[in-house]
């Protein structure tokens, strides 16, 4: 297989502020045990998840994401009338179009912006903030506000315990701008995908293929459907792969890493991605035992909780590492 492509003469490019929201309703592992059949002790051992967030029926995703995105902003004392450009990752998104980014630029009423989403499932942030940076880079816009945001609830079939024991939602936004600290920033990004496997991960109906229709309800063709074992051995190779590829491009060993921020599927997935690199436990950000696997949301919360809570020195490196549906997968690297 050919090698990714990598970027060549990183501008400094960096994150300017970070927020996250995640709705106050808690789901416990307890609470699903009353739902299906499962137990805390199968999903604490199976993937690491005590509880996860659900949002109320009337919040939408691009309600959590102007909430994220406010919260960016203050902390990048920044107006909304600064921001060029505003992406979204989602594949929850409020409705099949208008894109919920545009949703976003209302919220925050961020006029001077244009606006789209990107969907690369639990990648999508990590493709969202690839995007951000080579429209920076090549001078088209000065600061881009990023989001991922996920209302995964609104697609998780409450009576299927093979997915529902999975998922939860929330919002993470990072705003991003050119620095005049040359090496330090976004340094390096790596984006791939296997269309082969599309199917392993998906939402059957709603789209063009097959349309909503009473049959397609009552076949609850709506929701998440996976094949988890196959998904699971992907990701495992996925996540090794593009860990250790973009650590050892930039001449990095596991104790250069100040924060791996992996997506939050699996704690064993997890775990097996630090230990490719050697990486010890305590240099990795989890939130999964919290707020479950929420798709493009799992690695934008988990970076604004790293910048807002474990407050990154400079020259710090942070590795953001996913895989999702599609199968997409990828890396970036972000020096302090
Ligand atoms: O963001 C990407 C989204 N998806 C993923 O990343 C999912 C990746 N896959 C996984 O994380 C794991 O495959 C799961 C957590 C989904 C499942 O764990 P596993 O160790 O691969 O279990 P399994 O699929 O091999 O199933 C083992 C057993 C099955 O019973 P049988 O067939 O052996 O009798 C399941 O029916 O566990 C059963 N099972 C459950 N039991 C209790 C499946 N779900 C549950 C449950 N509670 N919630």
């Amino acid at each position: 297989m050919e090698l990714p492509p990598q970027v060549k003469n990183p501008v400094p490019i960096a994150i300017r502020g970070a927020g996250y929201y995640l709705p106050d309703r808690v789901l416990t592992n307890a609470d699903l045990e009353k739902m299906v059949e499962t137990s805390d002790e199968w999903i604490t051992e199976r993937t690491g998840i005590k509880e996860r967030r659900v949002a109320d029926p009337a919040m939408s995703t691009s309600d959590m994401a102007i909430c994220a995105a406010k919260r960016a902003l203050a902390n990048a004392n920044m107006q909304p009338g600064e921001i060029d450009m505003i992406i979204c990752a989602t594949i929850t998104p409020d409705m099949q179009f208008p894109s919920t980014a545009c949703l976003i630029q209302k919220g925050i009423d961020a006029r001077g912006a244009f606006a789209f989403d990107v969907s690369a499932a639990c990648t999508g942030f990590i493709y969202a903030l690839a995007n951000a940076y080579t429209f920076i880079a090549s001078d088209y816009v000065k600061n881009v506000l990023v989001i991922g945001a996920e209302k995964m609830s609104s697609i998780t079939d409450y009576t299927d315990r093979n997915t529902c024991v999975l998922f939860g939602d929330g919002a993470g936004a990072v705003v991003l701008s050119r620095t005049d600290n040359p090496g330090h920033g976004i340094v390096d990004f790596i984006l791939e995908s296997d269309g082969r496997n599309a199917l392993w991960l998906q939402v059957p109906a709603g789209g063009s293929r097959i349309p909503a229709s009473t049959s397609s309800i009552g076949e609850r063709m709506h929701y998440i459907s996976m094949e988890g074992r196959e998904v699971f051995k992907f990701a495992v190779t996925a996540m090794k792969r593009t860990t250790v590829r973009i650590a050892e491009r930039n001449n990095l060993k596991a104790e250069d890493i100040t924060w791996l921020i992996p997506h939050q599927a699996n704690k064993r997935i997890i775990d097996a991605a630090a230990a490719a690199l050697g990486l010890d436990a305590s240099h990795i950000h989890f939130n999964i035992q919290k707020y479950g696997n929420m798709s493009a949301a799992s690695t934008a919360v988990g970076l604004a909780e790293v910048i807002l809570e474990k407050k990154p020195k400079a020259g710090d490196h942070l590795l953001l590492v996913a895989f999702g549906a599609g199968m997409t997968w990828g890396s970036l690297l972000i020096r302090w």
